[in-house]
C-alpha cells in the first residue's frame, strides 16, 4: 500500500497562504539550509521548471512518484503557461470544469476522487503520492491521508487560507520526526494514527 502524502508550507498559525492561497511571505525563508534540506530529501516536491532554473532537474526523486493537486493549486502553473508543472512525477489534477487536459501528462480527476486515489494508493511500489494541496483538495482528502509533513514558517497571518477546507473533525496524527532549521523553521511529519 503506497502512502498518501500531504506536505505543506503554513504559518505557525495554520494558514497556507494569506486569504487567495498567496505563499509569498514563506518564500523569504529559504536560505541555503533549508534549500539544502529540500533538496536532498524532498526534491521532487519542487516543480520542474524550478528545479530547471537552479539546475537540479536531474535529482532523483526521493519519495514520491506521483502528485495530486487541485484546480486552484494547478491553476497557478496555468497563469504562467505551465501546463505540466511536475513533469518529473505522474500529475493528476483534481477537477470538474476542466474538461479536457491541458497537457498529455496531465491526467484529470473529475469524478470519484477518492476512488481515484484508493487505486493510486492500492498500487505495488516504493514511491508514495504527493498531494500539493490546496486547502479545498487536502480537505475533500483529508479521510485517506496517510501523512503530513508540515513545513511550519515563523510568521503568524492571522487570517489566510487554511491547511484543510473542512468541516470540524478531530482527526489524530502521531508525531514521527522533528526537523528544525537555524531561520525558525520546522519541519513536522506525522502519521496517521489508525
Ligand atoms: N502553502 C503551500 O505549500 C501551498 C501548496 C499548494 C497550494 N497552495 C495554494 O493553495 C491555493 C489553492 O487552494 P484552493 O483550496 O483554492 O484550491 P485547490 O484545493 O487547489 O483546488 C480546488 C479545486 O479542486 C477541484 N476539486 C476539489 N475536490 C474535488 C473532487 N472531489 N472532485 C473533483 N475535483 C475536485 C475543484 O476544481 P473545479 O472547480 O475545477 O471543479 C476545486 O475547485 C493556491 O493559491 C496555492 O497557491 C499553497
Amino acid at each position: 500500500m503506497r502512502k498518501l502524502t500531504y506536505l505543506i508550507a503554513c504559518s505557525l498559525d495554520g494558514f497556507i497562504g494569506d486569504t487567495a492561497g498567496d505563499a509569498s511571505s514563506m518564500v523569504a525563508f529559504v536560505d541555503e539550509e533549508y534549500f539544502g534540506y529540500l533538496k536532498s530529501e524532498y526534491p521532487e516536491t519542487m516543480p520542474t521548471h524550478g528545479r530547471r532554473a537552479l539546475g537540479f532537474d536531474d535529482l532523483k526523486n526521493q519519495k514520491f512518484d506521483t502528485i495530486i493537486q487541485g484546480r486552484g493549486s494547478y491553476n497557478e502553473a496555468m497563469k504562467e503557461g505551465i501546463t505540466s508543472p511536475y513533469a518529473h512525477l505522474r500529475e493528476y489534477v483534481a477537477s470538474r470544469t476542466l474538461g479536457e487536459s491541458p497537457d498529455p501528462h496531465v491526467e484529470i480527476v473529475a469524478d470519484d476522487l477518492v476512488a481515484k486515489v484508493r487505486e493510486l494508493k492500492a498500487e505495488d511500489g516504493e514511491f508514495g503520492i504527493y498531494l500539493c494541496g490546496g486547502s479545498k483538495l487536502a480537505g475533500e482528502l483529508l479521510d485517506e491521508i496517510d501523512e503530513l509533513v508540515i513545513k511550519s514558517y515563523p510568521i503568524v497571518l492571522g487570517t489566510g487560507m487554511p491547511m484543510f477546507g473542512s468541516g470540524f473533525a478531530v482527526t489524530e496524527f502521531t508525531l514521527d520526526a522533528v526537523r528544525s532549521f537555524g531561520n525558525g523553521v520546522v519541519v513536522r511529519t506525522y502519521a496517521r494514527k489508525r
